[in-house]
């Protein structure tokens, strides 16, 4: 699980003052990709859907996510986009009776991260193994034959402290664990933390991942154009 709730209010700060580049990330959906339909994993506040509502009026677009905090500022946002719908759904067992023709998680559920030459590694949201299968399988099952699951890729984690756009103080702190990172997320206001979150993240290799991925009918698509966001998988 990775419960949003604490930072929900403050994520759009965060996020806006540099931590992604939201024009980037949908450059890098819609150049290499063509889809009548499409599914954000994970789609948080809606900053990605917004950006990808502008420039694809006539998509079905839908973004499912756990975090009922998240999902309401990203209701909001949306509201002048009859495309976009949202649903709150857990990865783990969520059924929208419907499959799209692209898939995609943005530091959503999943994503790689990539640190110089070293191979691609998979991070995950859910801590349990048995919950990445569930969410794969589920994932799988809305995903037409042929379509595209895009994970996104993420440089490597480490401890930093910077200012926001409102001269707040953020900083990140990662600890190793069993299986995987701990996360500790904060916002400071001079010496007041107004927002910390901790989320538990699994990790997988390269070879882990493509055969967790692999069986629930991705393959990795290493036709596809070369992405400096998004790692692309090809549903069997
Ligand atoms: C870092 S945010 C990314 C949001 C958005 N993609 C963006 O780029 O701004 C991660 C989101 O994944 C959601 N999430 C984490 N675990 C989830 C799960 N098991 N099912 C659905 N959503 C989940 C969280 O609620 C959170 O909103």
């Amino acid at each position: 699980m990775g419960d949003y709730t604490n930072m929900s209010a403050y994520y759009d700060l965060i996020m806006t003052s540099g931590y992604y580049d939201y024009q980037k990330i949908v450059e890098n959906i819609t150049r290499d990709n063509s889809f009548g339909s499409v599914l954000e994993i994970g789609c948080g506040t809606g900053l990605i859907l917004e950006e990808l509502g502008q420039r694809q009026p006539h998509a079905e677009i839908m973004g499912v996510d756990l975090t009922e905090a998240m999902l309401s500022i990203a209701s909001d946002r949306l509201q002048q986009f009859p495309n976009i719908s949202l649903s709150l759904e857990n990865v783990t067992d969520f059924d929208l009776k419907k499959s799209y023709d692209l898939a995609f998680s943005y530091g959503g559920v999943w994503y790689f991260v990539v640190d110089g030459d070293n191979e691609p590694f998979l991070v995950s949201h859910l801590y349990q193994a048995e919950d990445n299968h569930q969410g794969l399988a589920r994932v799988g099952s809305h995903v037409n034959t042929g379509g595209r699951l895009l994970l996104g890729i993420q440089g490597p984690h480490h401890d930093y402290e910077k200012s926001v756009s409102n001269g707040m103080l953020y900083s990140q702190k990662i600890e190793p664990a069993e299986h995987g990172f701990v996360k500790h997320y904060y916002l400071a206001e001079d010496t007041l933390v107004v927002m910390s979150q901790t989320i538990n993240y699994r990790t997988y290799t390269w070879s882990e991942a493509v055969a967790l991925l692999s069986a629930h009918g991705f393959e990795h698509d290493a036709q596809a154009e070369k992405s400096s966001h998004f790692i692309a998988f090809r549903k069997v």
